[in-house]
């Protein structure tokens, strides 16, 4: 069995954002341009391939860098507790509005608001958002008054936001506004070099964490790595890597060690789930099954917050 130990090449750290690779590198140059401009940025490319860490970096290449950055997830609340998180409320707005909220955008003045998963944006809160940009004004829930912000907005999302116009679903209107300055992210597997790059990065990573000392990589696993398809790009290396850590032991990284899409099998088809997202599917119906359907007792039952089973349970497309 052959035997590869980290090779020593010049790697970037541009702001947390790790690669070898020339596309990368380039992209890089492109941000530090654009961060200092007050220009929206849509950032597109695929699930776990870095788009929030380019929102950080853009943010810290700006001129706004002292001042706030603030991120939320279009896809994780109703739309009620969304409006209220972006633009406050005064308390009695809204059923369960007990006290008046300062929204996103009124602690984000002067700063950066991060808008993920900006396709899933509700259609209601959409013509707001478009007031943020075009007047930058908006009006908090339960209120007739105008507040006037200036914020930075960087957006980001892995849908073709051209299709979701098409449907209906999603303001032409808005759509121009938030992409004045489009980036793309490529894929994991086709930045050159990355893949063997990253993986070091990580086994050095969980290496410190002291559970197991990786010190080579078996050449079939390596062989592996670079020919998977990586669908959840780096943010699915960095788990293949935790789950070699957690399942295996010894200095070689192996075949045994990875998981088994990686190894090419099919995945195991009794009755427990070996794929980690269609285990915690089955863990959230058991315990809304518990619960008698009640979301707040589920997700405490569950040790997670309200507003993180709300974005699972859209995820995992559970009624
Ligand atoms: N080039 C990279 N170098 C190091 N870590 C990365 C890189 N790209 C992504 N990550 C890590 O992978 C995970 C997913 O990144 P994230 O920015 O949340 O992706 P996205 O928003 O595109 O889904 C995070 O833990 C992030 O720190
Ligand atoms: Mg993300």
């Amino acid at each position: 069995m052959s035997l590869i130990t980290r090779p020593d090449t010049e790697v970037d750290n541009f702001h947390g954002i790790i690669t070898v690779s020339p596309q990368m590198r380039s992209l890089f140059r492109i941000m530090e341009r654009v961060a200092k401009s007050d220009a929206t940025v849509l950032v597109r490319g695929e699930t776990g391939t870095g788009k929030e860490l380019v929102a950080g970096a853009l943010h810290r290449l700006s001129d706004r860098h002292d001042q706030a950055f603030h991120a939320v997830n279009c896809a994780t609340l109703s739309s009620e507790l969304l409006a209220s998180e972006l633009f406050g409320h005064v308390r009695g707005a809204f059923t369960g509005a007990v006290r008046d909220r300062k929204g996103l955008f009124a602690s984000a003045d002067g700063g950066t608001v991060f808008l993920d998963e900006i396709a899933e944006l509700p259609f209601d809160i959409q013509a707001r958002l478009l007031r943020v940009l075009q007047e930058k004004a908006f009006t908090p829930l339960g209120t007739t008054d105008t507040v006037s912000v200036d914020v930075r907005i960087i957006s980001a999302t892995n849908k073709a936001l051209r299709r979701l116009v098409a449907q209906k679903k999603f303001r032409e209107d808005l759509m121009y506004r938030i992409r004045v300055v489009p980036l793309f992210l490529p894929r994991l597997a086709e930045r050159e070099g990355d893949i063997e790059v990253l993986l070091w990065h990580f086994i050095d990573e969980f290496n410190r964490k002291g559970l197991r000392n990786i010190e080579t990589v078996s050449s079939a696993t390596m062989d592996a790595m670079l020919e998977y398809r990586w669908p959840g790009n780096v943010r699915e290396l960095r788990n293949v890597v935790e789950h070699a850590f957690a399942v295996g032991e010894g200095p070689t990284l192996g075949l045994d060690d990875l998981t088994p899409e990686l190894r090419g099998e099919p995945p195991p088809r009794d009755g427990v789930p070996d794929d980690p997202r269609a285990a915690e599917r089955a863990r959230i119906l058991e315990a809304l099954r518990q619960t008698g359907g009640k979301k707040g007792q589920a997700a405490t039952l569950l040790g997670m917050s309200r507003s993180t089973l709300w974005r699972k349970l859209r995820e995992y497309r559970i009624a």
